[in-house]
């Protein structure tokens, strides 16, 4: 698809852990922004011609041998450079400064003192601001014609600036959360610094995909494999409104599914839906359930979820014949692979990464492989898409055949699909969504006795679980208000029958992993 000419920020990958956040920010603030392995050429660059280049940080010393580096030409080709943390003692290191190990190594808030009062950078800045600091080594000392702009007690160029150049360094993140003015910090650099004027907005973006998929696609025809999720209901709702129906939307509903939720796709993308598309829903619930039949261990439930995914899929697509185009949700972050920044092939979550391989297609289409899950979320909203699924959570491929622990009955996955849609229903009435990476309930496969009114009960245990996470790498199980859960477990013991218990995760990850199979 041809890209748009607009205004960009590159970042420049050397492996540190928060690049992608840097993106993520630039374009919170309107600015397109992408990321590169730092190997990038300086042709390419040029070709680019993006309005300012960010250096992030990473794990190395500029003394480590083979450490990443890039060449001295970036900073003389006229566009504004900031360097982050790695990324500042590289700049130091190569013009000429001195970057040592740090006798005190920082880590964590760390006052800063911004000294540069009338720098462009610090434009709105306190004199003292918290920044989030990660370093053993630091610039001691500066190129020369640079200033020193902040400090620490044990850091005394915490950054510094040369504007003759319009180059820029600060050895803490501005990107992260912690760092309390960093926005303002990042914002000065991309609208003050690099002069852009904010082009990058989701109306715009989903119109001129609109009209850039028309032109690709022509007369021809496109198959989407439709999952509930936002990633290919956005996908599919570009897909439809450059194409109507030319496309066809398949929904394998395998039974797994969050309460209602088939249901909800249908209504959103069925005959009675706003969208003009041809959707297909394969009610495959009975199919799933005989093959999972005795089966206990989550790996095998997995391994036969997908394969009879497949299976279904392939039946339709036999039926369907020859698609010039297969729609995929991927998105930016399956394209740049966490750390360098290489590109990285076709998402493969179970849920489609085999269809490529018996679909009859020309050409795989990706609408949203620009887009960051935020963006995803607000493109979906500009489109009309309603609130339930553009804000749905990350849900695995196999459903709830894995928050089932032991074998999947249709008994078990009504007891999970009810005890879930109480939990998400009072905790979102509570407020307490606000900071979740992810919350749901599973089914334990223990029962243990109870007392119900006169009577005694044995049965299952719900397990709640509710993480707090910002790369579903790691996460922290998250602190939920005592009335909510106290709430939420009256009411699931009161109305799901065959549950006498509720229980809270409060394991992270590592050791636990988020979903609970
Ligand atoms: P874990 O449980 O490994 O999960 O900590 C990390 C994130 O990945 C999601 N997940 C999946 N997503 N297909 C998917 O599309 C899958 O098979 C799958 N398994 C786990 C999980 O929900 C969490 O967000």
């Amino acid at each position: 698809m041809k890209k748009p000419a607009r205004e960009m920020i590159l970042v420049l990958d050397f492996g540190g852990q928060y690049n992608q956040l840097i993106a993520r920010r630039v374009r919170e603030d309107h600015v397109y922004c992408e990321v590169h392995p730092n190997t990038m050429s300086l042709e390419k660059i040029r070709e680019m011609a993006p309005k300012g280049i960010i250096l992030t940080g990473g794990p190395n010393s500029v003394y480590t041998p083979d450490a990443e580096t890039c060449p001295r030409e970036l900073f003389e080709m006229g566009i504004p450079v900031l360097g982050i943390c790695y990324g500042s003692q590289l700049m130091a290191h190569i013009l000429g400064g001195k970057v040592e190990t740090a006798p005190t190594s920082e880590y964590g808030k760390t006052e800063v003192t911004i000294t540069g009062r009338d720098s462009k950078l610090f434009r709105g800045v306190d004199e003292k601001t918290v920044c989030w600091m990660s370093h053993t080594d630091y610039i001691a000392k500066a190129p020369e014609g640079f200033t020193v702009t902040a400090k620490t007690p044990v850091c005394p160029i915490a950054a510094m600036e040369r504007t003759s150049d319009n180059l820029y360094a600060t050895q803490f993140h501005p990107e992260v959360m912690h760092t309390v003015q960093g926005k303002e910090m990042l914002r000065n650099f991309v609208y003050d610094v690099c002069r852009c004027t904010g082009d990058w907005k989701m109306d715009s973006f989903a119109k001129e995909t609109i009209e850039a998929l028309r032109e690709k696609i022509g007369t021809g025809k496109a198959l989407c494999a439709l999952s509930g999720g936002v990633d290919s209901s956005v996908a599919a709702v570009l897909l439809s409104k450059a194409i109507g129906k030319q496309l066809t939307c398949v929904f394998v509903d395998h039974g797994l599914l969050r309460k209602d939720e088939g249901d909800q796709v249908e209504a959103v993308f069925g005959p009675e839906g706003p969208y003009d598309v041809n959707f297909i829903r394969i009610n495959a619930k009975d199919r799933f359930l005989a093959k999972l039949k005795g089966v206990t261990e989550p790996e095998r439930k997995r391994k036969i979820i997908g394969e009879e995914f497949i299976r279904v899929f392939e039946d339709v697509a036999k039926e369907i014949g020859k698609v010039d185009f297969l729609v995929q949700g991927t998105i930016y972050p399956d394209v740049i692979e966490s750390g360098l920044g290489k590109a990285a092939v076709i998402k493969s979550h179970h849920n489609v990464g085999g269809l490529p391989d018996f679909v009859d297609f020309k050409e795989i289409v990706e609408p949203l492989r620009l887009l960051f899950k935020d963006e995803v979320r607000a493109v979906g909203r500009e489109l009309g898409i309603p609130e339930y699924l553009v804000k749905r959570q990350p849900f695995p491929g196999p459903g709830l055949g894995i928050r089932i622990i032991g074998e999947v009955t249709e008994d078990k996955i009504k007891i999970v699909q009810d005890a879930d849609a109480i939990y998400r229903e009072e905790v979102e009435k509570a407020g307490a969504d606000k900071n979740l990476g992810q919350y749901f309930a599973a089914l334990t496969n223990m029962r243990s006795v109870g007392v119900m009114g006169d009577g005694r009960t044995y049965d299952y245990a719900i397990a709640l679980r509710a993480v707090m996470t910002s790369d579903f790498m790691t996460a922290e199980s998250a602190q939920l208000p005592w009335d909510v859960l106290s709430r939420v477990t009256t009411r699931i013991v009161n109305e799901v029958k065959g549950v006498n218990r509720v229980m809270y995760d409060c394991t992270g990850k590592p050791p636990a992993t988020i979903e609970f199979e």
